[in-house]
């Protein structure tokens, strides 16, 4: 059982270790964790990349590809991820990936809230150790897990900072294998991803004002569009 007592014992261990021996940690903590929902059904899909990563892109739960091979976007949804990440010159072992849920639920149905809930504090220590200087969600559930009142449509391509993390909303590459007009969407907010990590690098300089709306949306929900 996670407490708060417990994070705060485990971040102390923690701390004097690299990045990477603090994932495999936190890795091994979940194999364990029987109680996990879906623990009995599908193997553990933790994520990969680069531990120094700038950039972490964050997916709803694997499918089939990725629980036979345990690793994140490898199936015809990855593919196209790798196919627009090497659009704009990042090689997909620059950036850090994983999933919001990490099994795969059967028949690849949506993530349950229940299943949501159970793995997110693990999601919240893995972005503690990553640090990464912007978080890219691709798809819905991820999104709305850091920007509740967040519409895909409305809100993809956007720079939102919650908390203290720079969020780009995207949509999901399976979604875009579905339907051209996403992909092109997804495409075109995809190549204004450098220059949405360089905003959120530089967010100090930002002279603009977030739009009005989104200034009234700051004041309830304290989520901020960049741009
Ligand atoms: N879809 C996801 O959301 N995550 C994966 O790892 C694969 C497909």
């Amino acid at each position: 059982m996670l407490t708060t007592k417990n994070c705060a014992i485990l971040s102390y261990i923690t701390s004097g270790m690299t990045k990477q021996a603090q994932l495999d940690a936190l890795q091994k903590e979940m194999e364990e964790a029987a109680i996990l929902p879906l623990a009995s059904v599908a193997n553990l899909v933790f994520g990969e990349g680069n531990p120094d990563a700038e950039v972490l892109f964050i997916g709803e739960a694997p499918g089939f590809h990725e629980d036979t091979q345990r690793r994140p976007f490898v199936g015809l949804a990855g593919k196209l991820l790798d196919k627009l990440l090497a659009e704009i010159s990042w090689p997909r072992e620059s950036v850090y990936i994983t999933n919001i849920v990490k099994r795969r639920p059967p028949e690849n149905r949506d993530p349950l809230p229940k299943e949501i809930e159970a793995y997110a504090p693990y999601l919240k220590r893995q972005i503690e150790i990553l640090q990464p200087k912007i978080i890219a969600t691709l798809g819905r559930f991820s999104m709305n897990y850091f920007l509740p009142d967040a519409k895909i449509s409305r809100d993809r391509g956007r720079l939102f900072k919650v908390n203290s993390h720079f969020m780009y909303p995207l949509y999901h590459p399976a979604a875009a294998l579905r339907s051209t007009t996403t992909l092109e969407e997804l495409r075109k907010d995809f190549h204004r991803l450098p220059q949405a990590l360089e905003r959120a690098k530089n967010s100090g300089a930002i002279k603009e004002p977030p739009p009005i709306e989104q200034k009234q949306k700051e004041n309830q929900n304290k989520q901020t569009s960049l741009f």
